[in-house]
């Protein structure tokens, strides 16, 4: 238990005194349960930290969008898959893509390696982008395709991308994108 003090002015006249207006100073001992006190601090501080991850998720979606326009030409604005022509598909549609949605390793490779060609099923290549984007872009792109096609709601965060990056510095080539997918599947 805690006690707090604070100070009010009665507005009833002091008992023995003649006369109306006299107020008398009363110390008002209020308690308040240790533990109501701690829960209300933890709301506060809740509803602080809410808002400042909101704000934190605003500028890395933001930075996403901007980065994603590395990836327009192809994938299109609206990430379904850019068609100069009928019948001509330059890249896979993004929404609902497994590499998008799955273990996000898969798509940071995808973006860090590219992905081996193996058909003409698709008119451009998914080019390696490593050295398009620093690690807290691809954190930033990475969050901002999930969000937007992948039914995602987390944020990637940069020592993920740093962690990736340095998983796959040796590898010289792109995979395959069933291993890729193997990866999303994890
Ligand atoms: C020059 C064209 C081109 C650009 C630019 C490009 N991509 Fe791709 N992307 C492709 C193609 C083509 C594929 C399909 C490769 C395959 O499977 O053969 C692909 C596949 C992918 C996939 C796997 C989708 C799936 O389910 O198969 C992801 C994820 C992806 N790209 C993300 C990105 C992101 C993010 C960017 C920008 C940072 C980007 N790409 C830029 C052409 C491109």
């Amino acid at each position: 238990m805690s006690l707090q003090g604070f100070t009010v002015y009665s507005q009833s006249p002091v008992r023995g005194y003649r006369g109306e207006g006299a107020y008398r100073k009363v110390k008002v001992k209020v308690k308040i349960n240790k533990m109501k006190k701690l829960t209300l601090i933890l709301g506060v501080v809740s509803v602080l930290t809410a808002q400042l991850v909101a704000d934190e998720k605003e500028d890395v979606m933001a930075l996403g969008q901007q980065k994603f326009q590395l990836c327009v030409a192809c994938h299109g604005a609206d990430g379904k898959g850019m068609k100069p022509v009928p019948g001509m598909v330059m890249a896979p549609s993004l929404v609902n893509s497994k590499i998008v949605k799955g273990n996000p390793q898969a798509m940071a490779v995808a973006v860090l390696k590219g992905i081996k060609k193996e058909d003409t099923k698709y008119v451009g290549i998914m080019m390696p982008l490593e050295a398009s984007l620093n690690d807290e872009e691809l954190a930033a792109v990475m969050t901002y395709v999930r969000n937007t096609y992948g039914g995602k709601s987390e944020v990637i965060k940069e020592k993920d991308t740093i962690k990736w990056r340095e998983l796959y510095s040796k590898s010289k080539e792109p995979l395959a994108r069933a291993e890729i997918e193997k990866i999303a599947a994890e």
